[in-house]
């Protein structure tokens, strides 16, 4: 554990918002409740891989790659607090587990990407027949998987920030950053890391209908390092393009396959049809633990959640009668025509997206 803590604290710098944490005096794994931001700032945590399933099946944590994360630690947590004594009951109580936490939200693939990570190494480990040594691996696993997002998202920054000029307008759309992965966010990150540079920039953030993720905490991220930003309503990219305010867009996603078909949050392919309209350039940032190794953009599954999410203000205010229809896909697929390029922790990935992904993923 001592090289884990060590590459910890080299990451420190980048966590200016520490959104998810393993607390190693404790043993325990912490997280800021996003569903009370930007009103309050509330850790919480646990040791129980079941309260980790409500926090991400209730948006107390949300976004693909921290969802990814909290999973990775809920299941290491089922193991490390289990009371198995054999290895073969171990095992059974983690399956438990893994279906546990792979049933809370079904559009995020970094879940099942970090989920099957941690399940290949409690049955690798299995092997030696030590529950112990099957306790440590799979926590060690999910250090790592935490580790790696934090240094991709910084990889992202760098390769990202390129496609970014000096006096950008960008717009992006849903929350990306630090809030939305283990620390320093994906389409976010890169701007953030634009900034950081020096580069003059002016942010763009759609509020996010209608949980509000933009308003809430996109902009809460911003103004907390000082990045200039201005809160829009969705409907605002066409205008802005049209009016030569924005230059360009990038967003984040949830699922991506092999196609540079991108799932992300309910509105992207709007932005997206509107940025190409008007000949601007329109970018995903997203690791490749987001990409599922398919070829069918059928397999993306599609969350639909509560209608009650439009018809209520996050559960406070009704803006339609009682009895009002509403229908409420938490994400939609922008096709690859549309989209300039991927920005990736391996680089940025350009049309054919299928040729492409294959080469930087697979190395053929
Ligand atoms: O429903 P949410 O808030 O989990 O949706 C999040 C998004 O759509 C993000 O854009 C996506 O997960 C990428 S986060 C780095």
């Amino acid at each position: 554990m001592e090289d884990i803590r060590k590459e910890l604290d080299k990451l420190e710098q980048y966590l200016k918002i520490k959104p998810l944490y393993w607390d190693f005096d404790k043993n325990e794994f912490l997280w800021i409740d996003t569903r009370l931001l930007p009103w309050k700032e509330v850790y919480r945590n646990t040791k129980d891989f079941r309260r980790v399933a409500q926090a991400i099946k209730e948006m107390e944590i949300r976004g693909a790659p921290a969802i990814g994360v909290s999973a990775a630690y809920g299941l290491s947590m089922a193991l490390k607090y289990s009371n198995a004594t054999k290895p073969k009951d171990l095992l059974n109580y983690a399956k438990e587990a893994y279906n546990v936490l792979a049933s809370t939200r079904p559009t995020a693939y970094n879940l099942f990407w970090a989920l099957n990570r941690i399940w290949n190494i409690i049955l690798k480990s299995s092997e030696k027949e030590d529950v112990e040594f099957m306790k440590e691996e799979a926590l060690k696993e999910a250090h790592k998987i935490y580790i790696e997002d934090i240094k991709n998202n910084v990889e992202m920054g760098k390769h990202g920030s390129k496609v970014i000029e000096n006096n950008s307008r960008i717009i992006t759309h849903c929350n990306t950053g630090a809030l939305a992965t283990a620390g320093f966010g994906t389409a976010l990150g890169v701007i953030r890391y634009a900034f950081y540079e020096g580069k003059n920039i002016h942010v763009y953030a759609d509020e996010t209908r209608p949980l509000l993720q933009g308003a809430r905490l996109t902009i809460w991220e911003l103004k907390k390092e000082g990045i200039p930003s201005t809160l829009v309503v969705d409907g605002a990219s066409g205008l802005l393009f049209n009016k030569n305010m924005a230059d360009l867009a990038i967003v984040g996603a949830d699922r991506i396959t092999l196609t540079g078909h991108v799932a992300n949050k309910i509105g992207t392919f709007n932005l997206a049809l509107a940025a190409n309209y008007h000949n601007k350039p329109f970018y995903v940032a997203a690791p490749t633990s987001t990409v599922q190794p398919t070829e069918n953009p059928n397999d993306i599954v599609i969350e639909e959640r509560s209608p009650s999410e439009v018809v209520n203000i996050m559960g406070q205010l009704a803006i339609a009668v009682e009895g009002t229809n509403a229908f409420n896909p938490a994400f939609d697929i922008t096709p690859p025509e549309l989209i300039h390029g991927i920005i990736t922790e391996k680089g940025i990935v350009k049309k054919p997206y299928l040729n492409n992904f294959k080469a930087i993923i697979y190395n053929y």
